[in-house]
């Protein structure tokens, strides 16, 4: 399609000025938010430092930004909650990397916590993390309004919780022993990996004051990236780089762990999260330019080699 190459051009700088803002933006929330005590707990922040800066996508973060941005959020607050949900998915990958759980050694191209420091100390800074998002949420510096606080409150503790990554975790973990049906393994991925995606675009609506009938699109929008990025993972797993991926991979077809990939093959796996992408941006339009990050978003989620 003439111009196509130019459209995808435009989107990628989109997508890398928005991924390298944010970026930055996050190291630096978490810099101020921990300093590191004099005192005996200063192994424990240094770890809750070690697993959150300097390192990661940022995806969730971006995702709330970008959503934000749409409704003219003050940046500062978006910030802020984007750290307290960046905060609650560290907190899932320390504990997801423990020898209880997955028991990895490599995350984000360096060590694990429980590797770097010890396991003791990696539960702990899960801990703190998932506390620390929040406190951030409770600070009337991310909005005057006590209601808009508690709705992030409430939105991100469901997210996080039974109803949503620590479900979709347990369901993980039972998968390994028991077989699910595609029904079964689309509802286990939107609670561990979609309901935290889906919670990052409702709070940046929240931010914007987008009543909740007006939140429909973005509500779809998420559920069809939410779905698409787990499938990249899992297509990841099954034959991506290591090197370019910073965590070990094969771990899935090794361990008999039942994914998008396992059920459907890696075609149609493929095509399907291609398809929900299409669906997702589809969602998108009645806005204009100002959607092109949540746009880009949506592509790089499934193209991505990390
Ligand atoms: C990895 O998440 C864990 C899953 C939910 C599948 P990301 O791919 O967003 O990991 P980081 O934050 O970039 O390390
Ligand atoms: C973990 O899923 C998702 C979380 C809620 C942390 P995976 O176990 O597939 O994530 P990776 O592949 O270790 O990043
Ligand atoms: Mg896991
Ligand atoms: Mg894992
Ligand atoms: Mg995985």
């Amino acid at each position: 399609m003439p111009g196509s190459g130019a459209i995808t051009g435009v989107i990628d700088g989109v997508l890398a000025r928005g991924m390298d803002r944010i970026c930055g933006e996050i190291d630096r929330a978490f810099d101020l938010l921990l300093p590191v005590p004099e005192d005996a707990r200063a192994r424990l922040v240094e770890a809750m430092r070690y697993a959150t800066i300097g390192s990661g996508k940022r995806l969730r973060p971006l995702l709330l930004t970008a959503t934000a941005d749409l409704y003219g959020v003050d940046r500062d607050s978006a910030v802020r909650a984007g750290a307290a949900i960046e905060a609650i998915h560290v907190y899932s990958l320390i504990h997801d990397d423990l020898p209880c759980m997955d028991d990895d050694d490599l995350r984000r191209g360096k060590p694990t916590v429980h590797k770097a420091f010890d396991e003791a100390t990696a539960v702990l800074a899960g801990d703190s993390l998932h506390a620390l998002a929040f406190e951030i949420l409770g600070d009337p510096a991310i909005s005057g309004d006590p209601f808009i606080r508690a709705e992030l409150v409430s939105t991100l503790a469901r997210a996080s919780g039974h109803e949503g990554m620590a479900g979709g975790q347990m369901m993980d973990i039972v998968a390994d022993s028991e077989t699910f049906d595609l029904h079964t393994i689309t509802r286990l991925q939107q609670l561990k990996t979609g309901a935290l995606l889906g919670a990052a675009v409702e709070m940046g609506a929240i931010l914007g004051k987008v009543p909740h009938e007006g939140r429909t699109h973005l509500r779809n929008y998420a559920r069809d990236i939410g779905l698409a990025f787990q499938i990249a993972d899992d297509l990841l797993d099954h034959e991506g780089d290591e090197e370019l991926a910073g965590k070990a991979l094969r771990k899935d077809d090794a361990q008999g762990k039942q994914t998008f990939v396992s059920l459907l093959g890696p075609e149609r796996a493929r095509d399907q999260a291609r398809a929900l992408v299409e669906q997702a941006v589809g969602h998108l339009a009645n806005h204009g330019d100002e959607a092109d990050l949540l746009r880009a978003i949506a592509r790089y989620i499934v193209e991505r080699d990390h």
